[in-house]
């Protein structure tokens, strides 16, 4: 938050060109991050007091131990084995394959069994109470496993890694003085040294933000399970504020991969046959590339109608349009999904690229968080529930066939049982076909835990929260429903979970279907057969739908760039003819 609060005059100096302001920020930023990592990895006035026992310092000043003395040589893995878990959204996925491409390179392993692990890092989450119980809770497993092991044999490292790290900082581990080592999301190049120096008995720890890091020379591993799709991080950070939300102060501010390094990703797992990228980022539509001389015009960022920001407009740069028109023709066989948007930045040329290109997914995730005006407000989200309908009547205008989903709170400070059923009527107004829905939970350093109280009592959030997931379910029913009869294009991820006889993907509306594992005609009309594997488009027809999923029969293999013709013929439609809800054949909608 310091941080944050030091720093954000920098970013409103207007009459400077944009290229010109940031390049100030850069080099003026560099200087301060390095000056800033060397005071945290150098020693301090309490290093030059010899004798001092480790007992009497704090978790702080055990960091600030000499960790210089290290140098690179020490910095290696020696094969030590490292296994991961991730708790969180997405964002968390994509930083484990960071952080482990940093780590493979300094020569460690990397383990499916904790049993075996040398050194153990939980990549965590922050954004709700119940996230960070989870991970207490695995710590305790965990450091009971560590000192039966000290009996045994090597002594495993414990790291904390990622949002939970950045939030609780050394008190984390002054509470669980058991954890090694602190890495913030913006810190993770760092973990070879702090692993050196828990390696060496001391705890070590790096929660420093920065306004620059985006990981683009880091070629993450990517370990999907299902190999066929990936997650790309394109920005990283928020500077929305909304007061709910503990995301700027873990993550801090906003900043864009440059749009090279993510072309180069994304065509290197197209190279690798991989069928569908996602790109990530806290606020992804936001993505902002400011890293070429040429992409810094003057234009202030354009948003959606009757959309505002809690911060000045920015201006020039590559916009999130852009990058999706360059991403997307890289591979038309290759869908393009994007995750977690702001309802603010839908332009409508982002809106037109969706429509038109064949291979960017009809799917937009558009969180609402209220229905009510009055929590919208107090919430700070820049928008009203009427702008919001209008921004979805626009979506659905322009790109008919969409799916779209949302994130909702409920019981947020001062919600009166009105709200919460303006909340209600909004879910039903728009028919979304998945939802993600929490109680609020309030964190530290948020605006509403600063200057609004949370009264909402537990049990009424509970059964708010309750009531929103029966209309959410009911309306995802709906949508879903419409959809049986109609042919998708479905992208094969493999074997059900269910059953081994059947098969199961994804819609480009991004809904499960699953349907029997049977030989089907190699193309569309052709008479030869062929068996379906993961990775495969298959044509769907289907049959029954419930509320979070649709059942179906493959017809045929297909192509993603034939397709939308297919679908769209093959439902008596003309590309392009809109689609009203509850008669959609290749939508949701
Ligand atoms: N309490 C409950 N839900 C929250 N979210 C963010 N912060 C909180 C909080 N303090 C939800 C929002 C957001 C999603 C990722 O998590 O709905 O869109
Ligand atoms: Fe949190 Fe709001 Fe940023 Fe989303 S947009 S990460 S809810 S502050």
């Amino acid at each position: 938050m310091e941080l944050l609060r030091t720093l954000s005059p920098l970013f409103t100096v207007q009459r400077l060109p944009v290229r010109c302001a940031q390049l100030r920020l850069n080099s003026s930023q560099k200087r301060r991050d390095e000056f800033r990592g060397h005071v945290s990895s150098g020693p301090d006035f309490k290093d030059f007091i010899r004798g001092l026992p480790h007992t009497q310092r704090t978790a702080e000043e055990h960091l600030a131990e000499t960790h210089e003395y290290l140098g690179e040589e020490l910095h290696v893995g020696t094969s030590r084995k490292v296994y991961f878990e991730t708790y969180g959204c997405q964002m968390n996925v994509s930083d484990t394959q960071i952080a482990w491409s940093i780590l493979q390179k300094k020569g460690y392993q990397r383990t499916a069994s904790v049993n075996e692990a040398d050194v153990v890092l939980l990549v965590t989450c922050s954004i709700r109470e119940k996230a960070e119980q989870t991970i207490w809770n695995r710590l305790q497993q965990l450091t009971a496993m560590k000192k039966k092991r000290v009996k045994s044999h090597t002594p495993m490292k414990i790291g904390i890694l990622g949002c939970m790290a950045e939030r609780l900082k050394t008190e984390l581990l002054e509470r669980e003085k058991l954890v090694d080592v602190l890495a913030g999301p913006d810190a993770y190049r760092d973990l070879p040294r702090l692993l050196a120096v828990a390696e060496g008995g001391q705890q070590a720890s790096n929660v420093l933000l920065s306004l620059e890091e985006t990981y683009a020379d880091v070629m993450p591993v990517h370990h999907a399970p299902r190999g066929n799709s990936a997650f790309i991080s394109i920005m990283r950070g928020c500077d929305n504020m909304c007061s709910y939300c503990i995301v700027p102060f873990t993550r801090g501010r906003e900043r864009s991969r440059p749009v090279s390094s993510i072309m180069e990703e994304v065509r290197v797992l197209s190279d690798q046959g991989v069928k569908e990228v996602t790109l990530l980022g806290q606020n992804v539509n936001s993505y902002r590339d400011t890293s070429e001389e040429n992409f810094c015009g003057s234009s202030p960022t354009k948003l959606s109608r009757g959309f505002r920001t809690v911060y000045q407009s920015k201006r020039g740069g590559l916009r999130f349009s852009d990058l999706l028109d360059r991403v997307s023709r890289i591979n038309p066989d290759m869908r393009i999904r994007f995750t977690s948007p702001h309802p603010k930045d839908f332009p409508d040329e982002v809106l037109h690229l969706i429509a038109d290109r064949g291979n960017i997914c009809k799917q937009i995730h558009l969180p609402a968080q209220s229905g009510s005006n009055r929590v919208l407000q107090a919430m700070r989200r820049g928008y009203t529930r009427e702008a919001y309908l209008d921004l979805v009547k626009n979506i659905k205008q322009i790109i008919p066939d969409v799916s779209l989903s949302s994130d909702f709170i409920s019981g947020f400070c001062g919600e009166s049982e009105d709200d919460h059923q303006q909340t209600l009527s909004l879910i039903r107004a728009v028919g979304f076909n998945v939802g993600f829905l929490f109680a609020y939970s309030m964190r530290k350093k948020t605006h509403a835990f600063h200057r609004l109280s949370d009264d909402v009592p537990s049990e009424v959030k509970r059964r708010r929260l309750a009531e929103c997931i029966d209309v959410f379910r009911e309306e995802a029913l709906r949508v879903n429903a419409a959809l049986v009869g109609s042919r998708q294009l479905v992208l094969v991820e493999g074997e059900s979970k269910r059953s081994a006889k059947d098969l199961c993907g994804r819609t480009d509306g991004n809904m499960k279907v699953i349907f029997p594992k049977e030989d089907v005609g190699a193309q569309p009309g052709g008479s030869s057969t062929a068996p379906i594997g993961a990775g495969d488009y298959v044509l769907v027809q289907i049959s029954s739908a419930s509320s979070q999923s649709l059942r179906g029969r493959a017809l045929a293999h297909s192509r993603l760039r034939d397709a939308v013709r297919q679908c769209d013929t093959l439902n008596g439609l003309t590309p392009g003819d809109p689609v009203t809800p509850g008669t959609a054949m290749t939508g949701n909608s």
